[in-house]
């Protein structure tokens, strides 16, 4: 049987359009959802909405909407701006759908029968915007630490969760598990707070409505977090497709920071009290900044990912995400920087190798692909080059380093280009050197083919328009990595010269 994998995204709130972090965020899962399945793996990419709360009751209200029909019309920007940017999911949550409160309620009811969550009573702060109790003691300028939004004063009676009981068997498995959060910098900070002793959760709220209601005491709502981290176990078919779930779980989850407390300490403390498997990965993200600040709605730092991607075409944020940040870094995201990557790496680097390799088989071999009919040492060191960026390449990405799978790809563009150089073909032409022009023609179009195979989950439609211009008639989804082979791209295959993949963009 194939090997599974299962990536989640964080489930985004509907109160407002997705921006530039939801995208991110997407983007890398989709990214790792692909290559996965280039491996031959089965693949469940998980991502959707998080819809219930007082965040989206608020923004409902605000329009004077119901939050039900408030959250119908917000998801539909989600979706398509998913579509948009190619991200291949396999499922959409929906924190609303009756599959995913059943799922809710049946864990509330077994954690409360085995004596893991009690009533009690809530007095402190909460942050609406962050959804988040804060202890007094954390707050900035008597603010929310995370957002900086005043904070509201709760009383009520609540059901709570016994985190506390959970922390030290969390703590030995971090402690055991060297990657089980990364990057390093935020394994490091989960260990110190947990040290710091890490009190019972808060889980059910009585002054609000819109959410799932605890089974056995329906003036309870229950708490947006507890109702939202479960999502990645009804996607996983828990409690609903025993098979399925055995085969995914346990996931990689891909998150933001300021979400990382919830990721890392409650929900491994909730799946340890309901005895199931701890999460392959908690891959933690940084931000992306204007200035410095945290790009978000609220403080008025806004990127349109739809307007980004009607000026520079998807692939080209696709890439920048990737290529700009490693994984848990934060990153400054200015036009100018993106617009240089632009010109640089894919308008001169890629777009330049194709420019210049494919007119040759035009002009040499009338249109049709050459294949030497064995090969001499022309193109040994070019060969020997893409075999071992392929190998760095697998090496980078099982260490979920993305930015660094794409920087050794790039290495080879670069590589391939010089190639070019030195074996200069057009004099070979001139000599009439037919056998070496042969091979060197070959052995370009194969390092391009197998550049597009490598591009292929960073920027899938770009790899796929360099097949078509190929000749070949499938798509790198289709075939795989283990087409990576040098030799498999076939001979009199007709070549076809498009637009240039990446036009430059003056840098303003
Ligand atoms: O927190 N840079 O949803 P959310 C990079 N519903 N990433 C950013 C970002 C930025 N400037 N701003 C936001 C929630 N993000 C909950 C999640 S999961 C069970 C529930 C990304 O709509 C980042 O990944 O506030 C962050 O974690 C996510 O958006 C939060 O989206
Ligand atoms: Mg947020």
């Amino acid at each position: 049987m194939k090997s599974a994998f299962y990536v989640t995204t964080p489930i985004y709130y509907v109160n407002d359009v997705p921006h530039i972090g939801h995208a991110y965020c997407t983007v890398l899962a989709d990214v790792l959802a692909r290559y996965h399945r280039l491996q031959g793996e089965e693949v469940l990419f998980l991502t959707g909405t998080d819809e219930h709360g007082q965040k989206v009751e608020k923004a409902a209200a605000e329009k004077g909407l119901e939050p039900q029909i408030h959250a119908d019309k917000m998801v539909i920007p989600f979706k398509k701006l998913w579509q948009r940017y190619e991200i291949s999911y396999d499922d959409f949550i929906r924190t609303t759908e009756s599959r995913h409160q059943k799922v809710v309620q049946a864990i509330f009811q077994k954690l409360s029968d085995q004596g893991d969550i009690y009533k009690g009573y809530y007095e402190g702060w909460y942050c609406i915007h962050e959804e988040t109790f804060w202890p007094e003691s954390q707050l900035i300028e008597k603010k929310c630490p995370e957002c900086h939004r005043p904070v509201e004063w709760l009383k009520e009676e609540s059901y709570y969760f016994r985190c506390s009981k959970y922390t030290d068997k969390l703590l030995d498995w971090i402690n055991g598990h060297e990657n089980f959060i990364t990057p390093i910098s935020r394994r490091n900070e989960v260990i110190s707070l947990i040290k710091s002793g890490i009190q019972d959760i808060s889980v059910s709220r009585t002054s609000i409505s819109w959410g799932i209601p605890v089974p056995f005491n329906k003036s309870h709502t229950i708490y947006v977090w507890f109702d939202a981290l479960i999502n990645y176990l009804t996607g996983a078919g828990y409690l609903i497709d025993q098979e399925k779930f055995d085969r995914f779980w346990p996931p990689v989850h891909l998150l933001g920071k300021d979400i990382l407390k919830f990721h890392a300490i409650v929900w491994p403390c909730m799946l340890l009290a309901l005895g199931i498997k701890l999460p392959q990965a908690i891959a933690t993200t940084g931000f992306w900044t204007l200035g410095s600040e945290k790009i978000s709605k609220s403080k008025g730092i806004v990127i349109d990912p739809n307007e980004l991607a009607d000026e520079f075409g998807i692939d080209v944020v696709r890439y920048f995400f990737i290529r700009q940040v490693p994984i848990g870094q934060d990153g400054e995201f200015t036009r100018q920087a993106l617009v240089r990557r632009l010109n640089h790496d894919l308008a001169n680097d890629l777009g330049n190798l194709l420019h210049r390799s494919l007119p040759m088989v035009k002009r040499y071999f009338s249109g049709k692909i050459p294949k030497p009919s064995k090969e001499t040492s022309l193109t040994d060191h070019l060969r020997k080059k893409a075999e071992k960026t392929i190998e760095e390449y697998f090496t980078a990405f099982n260490k979920q380093q993305l930015r660094e799978a794409i920087a050794v790809t790039w290495q080879l563009v670069s590589h391939a280009n010089k190639y070019i150089d030195q074996v200069a073909p057009w004099q070979l032409y001139k000599e009439e050197k037919t056998s070496q022009l042969v091979e060197a023609t070959y052995g370009l179009l194969e390092t391009i083919r197998i550049i597009a195979l490598l591009i292929s989950p960073f920027i899938p439609s770009t790899a796929r328009k360099i097949y078509q211009q190929l000749g070949l008639s499938s798509a790198p989804e289709d075939q795989g990595f283990s087409y990576l082979k040098w030799g498999n791209l076939p001979a009199n295959l007709e070549v076809s010269l498009g637009e240039p993949l990446f036009p430059r963009v003056e840098d303003k």
